[in-house]
């Protein structure tokens, strides 16, 4: 399934809670790869030597890795190096406790726990006078307008209305909404320089009743202006060269009005990677390593087509059968037989397109059509998705 030839070496380690996307990169690149993550997806066995589940503390809290995680990745090795991925953010210490195992390609816990800790962070950026929102620990006196996170947290899955909270958790803090459009960049960083893979608009899962705020998907078509782009990029500039960020890394804008504020930085690989992968010959992953090493790419390529994807959440507890047949535009495939809780993801659905406007309805239509298989599917032994075309 290698896009390459082997290269010689060690293998790495991909961690976190779903290695896939990194996974799929980095077998375009010709790494091997062991994959320990939340999932163990059918798809993500095609491109890793091994894959496994990491046991969940609490089912619904996918955006903790649990501290097994330290004593699994010894018993797996030897690696050359560990990558990880989204849900150690919460955590940074179990970082720091691979980091004693495997050499870590990435951010430092240390880092990570400086940029995710809202005061810190709220400082860096006001010495860096880039537009960020109130935070605080205390609540704010009209609550609306205000929304309550958890600290570390990943996914979207924690971030709710500031006026449906009780009592602030110890590991929680309040933060003012801001109006917009939410975009969202990938980048590239050696500690010193940033180079832009591209900006790419982010959408929430929007329901109501189960994780509103939730990952919901983003599209490669943006819309946003040069001089928007050019002051998005001036910000990352800003904040790599003053944190010393390292390979690939996400940082989370809401736009409007020809502003921008910046809502969080997500210290390593982001899920987005699937919207630019193809584009680069090697694969983003071969650049996160050589990023880290201190090594930015000389040319970015040309942007390719329009790409989109959406994470489809269980509506209601999706039944997965065994040797369910999944259409080629759909990732992160769970291993059947297996049930997906309802509000747990489900899968990824893909879509592009050449021309912008057109990724979005094909996304759009595929979402519909998959959540009618997967609603009739039932006691069935296949999801019937090879007869139709779309
Ligand atoms: N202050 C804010 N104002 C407006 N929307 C926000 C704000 N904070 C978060 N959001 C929305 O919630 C989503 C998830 O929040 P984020 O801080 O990015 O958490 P996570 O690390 O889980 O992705 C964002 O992509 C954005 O759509
Ligand atoms: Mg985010």
């Amino acid at each position: 399934m290698h896009a390459r030839p082997l290269r010689d070496g060690p293998p790495y380690l991909l961690v976190g809670n779903s290695a896939r996307a990194l996974a799929r990169s980095a077998a375009r690149g010709g790494y091997d790869v062991h994959v320990l993550d939340g999932f163990a997806d059918a798809d993500t066995a095609l491109w890793a030597r091994s894959v496994t589940r990491l046991p969940w503390g609490h089912g619904q809290e996918i955006d903790r890795v649990p501290p097994e995680v330290v004593e699994i990745a010894r018993s797996l090795g030897p690696f050359q190096g560990l990558v990880y991925a989204a849900g150690f953010e919460s955590a940074p210490y179990l970082l720091n406790s691979l980091s004693q195992i495997w050499p870590l390609s990435g951010n430092s816990a240390s880092l990570v726990a400086r940029v995710k800790d809202p005061e810190g962070l709220s400082a860096l950026l006001q010495a860096l006078h880039i537009p960020h929102p109130e935070s605080r620990r205390t609540r704010p006196a009209d609550a609306r307008h205000w929304l309550c996170k958890r600290i570390g947290g990943a996914g979207g899955g924690h971030v709710r209305a500031a006026e449906a909270v009780g009592t602030l958790g110890d590991d929680e803090y309040f933060q003012r909404h801001v109006d917009g459009r939410s975009i969202s960049a990938l980048f590239l960083a050696n500690g010193r320089r940033a180079a832009v893979v591209g900006f790419h608009e982010q959408w929430v899962n929007g329901d109501a009743d189960n994780g509103f705020y939730a990952y919901g998907g983003a599209c490669s078509a943006h819309g946003l202006s040069p001089a928007m782009r050019a002051a998005m990029r001036a910000a990352i500039e800003r904040l790599v060269a003053a944190v010393g960020l390292r390979g690939l890394n996400g940082v989370d804008f809401v736009v409007e009005q020809g502003a921008f504020t910046l809502i969080e930085i997500n210290p390593r690989p982001c899920i987005t990677l699937d919207l630019y992968d193809p584009d680069w010959d090697e694969g983003l992953f071969h650049w996160h390593l050589q990023a880290c090493a201190g090594r930015l790419p000389g040319r970015l390529p040309v942007p390719g087509r329009v790409r989109a994807h959406r994470v489809l959440y269980a509506a209601h507890k999706a039944v997965i059968p065994a040797g369910a047949i999944w259409p080629d535009w759909v990732t992160d495939r769970p291993a059947g037989p297996q049930e997906v809780p309802r509000g747990m993801p489900v899968c990824t659905i893909h879509a592009e397109a050449a021309r912008t406007g057109e990724a979005r309805p094909l996304l759009d239509h595929r979402t519909a059509w998959l959540k009618r298989c997967l609603e009739v599917s039932g006691t069935s032994p296949y999801i019937h998705v090879e007869h139709e075309v779309v």
